[in-house]
């Protein structure tokens, strides 16, 4: 019996960060750099109040949640765009830009949606060399083609945890030709505290070519609901509304967003745990001889060269004793381990569990 095909697709699979480990939820989930202390109480309320009703369709365009956002940023509400996630930006924002014989320049280690989306719309991806798992601009530049259509960065970039300047990320544009898109990932912009970082949205606004993304997965500990959004010229946020599935964010998930928005409390607790740890665990690792570069976002990659135990055994020895990290294969990082800060009992006993596999 013939049966129906579908067609080559070159692309990888997306693998989430684990919540199972043989079969059994792991009581301590630090692999997908989720908020360490969840969402706003108040986000929660309306979320529970809200999905009682559900007999109709959610407003497709989300206008009360991009009103919200306009207002809390100071942005045109018709040049923002919701995704269901900011993932889901990213594939409209592919789909509507590119086709076979295009290319997109990526950073070496550079989030991993970025190539499986390009890959499903028939283009190519070019990697330009990073500098100590940091993005460099003028790799950037020296990989540009006449073919090129796209270039994503993510900044701060995950796996990577670091960002490059906003010096580097003006002179990446100014040195682009007018006609490649560069998309700005901000997905973690609210963690970084340095006088040299400027996050996208304060940079690019005006910017006829530059998209803007934006999540509420992270900070805002919404990940569950998926919200995400893009900010763009009227030009392109035309060409991504065409592509983008109606009712595509359900209705509890867009007013929980327009909430958990405006909790500027909860989001200053959420950052000042997060500052904390992040130096806790430097310090940690450090004197462990993990070796890592200083993080300005929520999580750390953590290399394991120096200690006597590879990343693939710390990381079963932490998944037998019910805590979860990220593994880093899929991005071809040798012997290395992404790490989430969680709250701070999950933090202790990370790293009780660390010492006792190092044996130190
Ligand atoms: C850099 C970056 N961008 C975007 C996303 C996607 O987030 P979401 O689709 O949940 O908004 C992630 C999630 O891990 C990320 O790390």
């Amino acid at each position: 019996m013939k049966l129906p095909k579908a067609k080559n697709i070159n692309a990888e699979k997306y693998v989430a960060g684990l919540s199972k480990f043989k079969q059994k939820f792991a009581k301590i989930k630090l692999s997908a750099n989720e908020s360490a202390l969840g969402p706003s109480p108040r986000a929660v309320k309306e979320y529970i109040k809200v999905s009682k009703d559900f007999k109709r369709y959610p407003d497709s365009d989300g206008t009360f949640l991009r009103k919200t956002i306009a207002k809390k940023f100071k942005l045109d509400q018709s040049k923002i765009i919701l995704g269901s996630g900011s993932d889901q930006v990213i594939e409209i924002i592919c789909k509507a830009f590119l086709s076979k014989n295009d290319e997109v320049v990526l950073s070496q280690y550079s989030f991993i949606i970025y190539r499986i989306y390009t890959k499903l719309n028939s283009a190519k991806v070019v990697y330009a060399a990073e500098n100590n798992f940091t993005s460099s601009v003028d790799n950037i530049l020296s990989c540009v083609t006449s073919k090129t259509k796209i270039i994503f960065i993510a900044n701060p970039n995950n796996p990577t945890g670091t960002y490059i300047s906003k010096k580097e990320i003006l002179k990446l544009r100014k040195k682009l030709r007018s006609n490649i898109l560069l998309v700005v990932d901000d997905a973690y912009f609210e963690y970084v505290n340095s006088k040299d970082y400027e996050c996208g949205l304060k940079l690019f606004t005006k910017f006829k070519n530059v998209v803007i993304t934006r999540t509420f997965s992270k900070i805002y500990g919404l990940a569950g609901l998926r919200v995400g959004w893009g900010y763009a010229s009227k030009n392109i946020v035309d060409s991504l509304y065409k592509i983008k599935p109606p009712f595509n964010v359900s209705r509890p998930a867009l007013f929980a967003a327009s909430v958990a928005i405006k909790d500027t409390a909860w989001l200053n607790k959420e950052i000042m745990h997060v500052r904390k740890w992040s130096k806790i665990f430097y310090d940690v690792f450090k004197k462990l001889n993990i070796h890592t570069n200083k993080t300005s976002v929520n999580f750390s990659l953590i290399n394991f060269d120096r200690v006597k135990k590879n990343s693939k055994q710390v990381f079963y020895a932490l998944a037998k004793a019910g805590i979860l990290l990220r593994q880093m294969d899929a991005y071809s990082i040798k012997n290395s381990l992404r790490v989430t800060v969680g709250n701070s009992k999950e933090n202790l006993k990370l790293i009780t569990e660390l010492k006792k596999i190092l044996n130190v």
